[in-house]
């Protein structure tokens, strides 16, 4: 969705702005825009497309300035064109403003600003919102007081999910630089530093500068000056809120030599897979702990079922994460789109837990679902991969997943560190509630020491690069794919296939591999590819005979499989040999070549891989 960067301090603010953004332009890439006070008027400059626009733009119409505010955006109300780009300032000038999120009632309020002789210019919503603030300043900003009073009043007449920022005309010479910033639904953060303080919408954009940041919470509305900044809570109330201290590296944010932040990340899974077990598992009584976890074990033992709410690749990471916590800990266990989760009127209970999988934590359809069944009084959990993050807010317990920042928009390292979270979910709800079974630990340890092995094998998975990239070379002129799995490797055909969509623009489905014949086998023909995992020893001969199956209608067959590739020879044109892991762990393994297949046929096509077009990071509106 819009990233949010802005800045009031001593330095040059443009190439601060800038930076911001490049680390955010991943959340929205339709158009971008700043805006730089300076001697108390506002200038603008906007391009639509990329950054890079911007900077061209920058170029010949260059600003300078100590403080201002910085948009990616990602279109929702209007057009992705430079007339619907961010800032946006009102009709009278006066105040400049960038948004992230809805306003639900722009249309009666713009109908009642018209009235009142404010005019517009551009098709968003985010235009009612700096007119609005305007209407409540008194014509010439008569002390700085005024931009903080006017954005409180405004707000208090939005509906919707937004995070935005304001500058005023008038401001700097008188008692210096000032922003003002609300927050209700998408994230918003301060850092904080000596004499400068940072505005963005994702620690990304701060990393560089700063690691001590504040996270708004929902309501709050905070005023940022180069001495410091002041928070009011959504009753108007002055708060202090924590600050918190990231540890992320913002060298994590570079591309470090590789073409694509998709490629790093996904040789980043060795690491990641790692960090995210690391310091919680005890290989020597096979026990394993959660970050926070406000369940006693009665309670734990007490809970009836589970309900994972998740969009996109987490849902796809939910759908394994049934198999494990079914498996492992023997619970029965519910999957939902967070955007359908409502429209089922879900049955909760206080013995429900309910576990929201998030990489970002902020995604507006997982984040309604999670609120609905805390609501309806089930015990709410979390999966994310971003400390302080609205999700991890939210809940009363979380886990996350030590992936460090994913910048690629196409989640790769995300998904394979929420599997492990997601096993570490299940061993932990399994000694919970059998501690009688658990006791001998031979077991348990024996679960651990699978998942001690799975790093080497991502690093064998990951040395099947040059493989894939001549399986792309093959195949990337098809104009549709078909990937087949079965039990807990059925979803990760679905992810295989939601990886060439996104990144090629190639028509691709993932299929239970047993529900081919039901219907998809329609499609099968010479120039449909179909990849096919054949893993594990359980559904090995099930997935041959679905194999076959395509074979005898010509199809071309791709097959993923950890047993003798001599066994598939005969059936598909290309066999690919994965190392082999516990059943329960293999779609880890699996998906890392479907990762790279994926994305050398982006490549090889020409598709911009890190930043698919019409899609955004996350997705902070419903
Ligand atoms: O941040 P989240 O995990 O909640 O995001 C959910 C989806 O939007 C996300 O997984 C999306 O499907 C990715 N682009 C997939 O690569």
């Amino acid at each position: 969705m819009c990233g949010i960067v802005g800045y009031v301090g001593s330095r040059e603010v443009v190439p601060l702005l800038m930076e911001g953004l490049s680390r955010l332009e991943y959340r929205g890439y339709d158009s971008a825009g700043l805006v730089v006070v300076k001697n108390g008027s506002l200038a603008t400059v906007k391009a639509e497309g990329k950054l890079e626009r911007l900077r061209e733009k920058l170029r010949h119409e260059p600003l300078a300035g100590h403080y201002g505010l910085g948009h990616t955006r990602w279109a929702t109300h209007g057009a992705p064109s430079e007339r619907n780009a961010h800032p946006v300032v009102d009709s009278k000038g006066r105040v400049a403003l960038i948004h992230n999120g809805i306003i639900e009632n722009f249309l009666p309020l713009k109908k009642r600003l018209q009235a009142g002789g404010w005019t517009f210019s551009s098709d968003t919503d985010t235009e009612v919102v700096a007119n609005l603030i305007s209407s409540y300043l008194d014509g010439d900003l008569g002390d700085l007081g005024d931009l903080k009073t006017a954005v409180e009043k405004a707000k208090a007449e939005l509906q919707g999910m937004y995070a935005f920022a304001a500058v005023a005309t008038g401001a700097e010479g008188r008692e210096g630089q000032e922003i003002v910033a609300a927050r209700q639904g998408p994230p918003l953060l301060i850092g904080l530093a000596h004499g400068e303080q940072f505005l963005a919408s994702d620690p990304a954009a701060l990393l560089s500068h700063t690691k001590d940041v504040i996270f708004l919470e929902n309501g709050d509305l905070a005023r940022l000056t180069p001495a410091g900044v002041e928070i009011w809570d959504r009753a108007g109330k002055p708060v202090d809120r924590p600050v918190q201290h990231l540890n992320w590296d913002p060298i994590q944010t570079e591309k470090g030599g590789y073409k694509h932040f998709m490629l790093k990340e996904i040789h980043e899974q060795t690491q990641a897979v790692q960090d995210t077990f690391a310091g919680r598992v005890d290989f020597e009584t096979g026990r394993v702990t959660i970050d926070t976890i406000a369940l006693s074990e009665a309670e734990i033992r007490g809970l009836e079922r589970i309900q994972l709410v998740a969009c996109g690749t987490s849902w796809h990471a939910a759908l394994v994460g049934k198999f494990l916590i079914e498996q492992l800990a023997r619970m029965p266990v519910e999957v939902d789109y967070g955007s359908e989760y409502r429209y089922r009127d879900p049955i909760v209970s206080s013995r429900l837990l309910a576990v929201g999988v998030s990489q970002s934590g902020e995604t507006a359809d997982t984040l309604a679902a999670m609120e609905i069944a805390r609501e309806r009084g089930a015990r709410l959990f979390t999966v994310s991969n971003v400390l302080g993050s609205q999700a991890t807010r939210i809940s009363e317990g979380v886990i996350y997943t030590h992936a460090g920042p994913e910048i690629g928009v196409a989640s790769t390292k995300a998904f394979t560190t929420q599997l492990v979270a997601l096993y570490l979910l299940a061993l932990y709800l399994r000694q919970a509630r059998h501690s009688d079974v658990t006791e001998a630990g031979a077991l348990e340890r024996r679960y651990l020491e699978d998942l001690a092995h799975l790093p080497l094998a991502i690093d064998q998975a990951l040395a099947l690069e040059p493989r894939m990239e001549e399986l792309a070379r093959r195949y990337f002129r098809a104009e549709n794919f078909l990937y087949l799995g079965r039990g807990i490797n059925y979803p990760i055909a679905l992810e295989g296939a939601l990886k060439l969509k996104e990144i090629s623009y190639i028509h691709a489905e993932g299929y239970p591999a047993g529900e081919m014949k039901h219907g998809p086998i329609a499609l099968i023909d010479k120039d449909m590819p179909v990849v096919a995992l054949a893993t594990g020893d359980e559904v090995y001969e099930k997935v041959k005979s679905n194999i076959q199956q395509v074979k005898a209608r010509d199809g071309v067959v791709i097959g993923l499989t950890d047993h003798d590739p001599e066994d598939l020879a005969d059936l598909a044109e290309d066999v690919i040999l994965v190392p082999a892991v516990s059943p329960l762990l293999q779609p880890i393994v699996n998906v890392i070549p479907l990762q790279l297949l994926a994305y050398f046929i982006g490549v090889r096509r020409g598709a911009d891989v890190d930043q698919p077009r019409n899609l955004a990071k996350s997705v902070t509106v419903e």
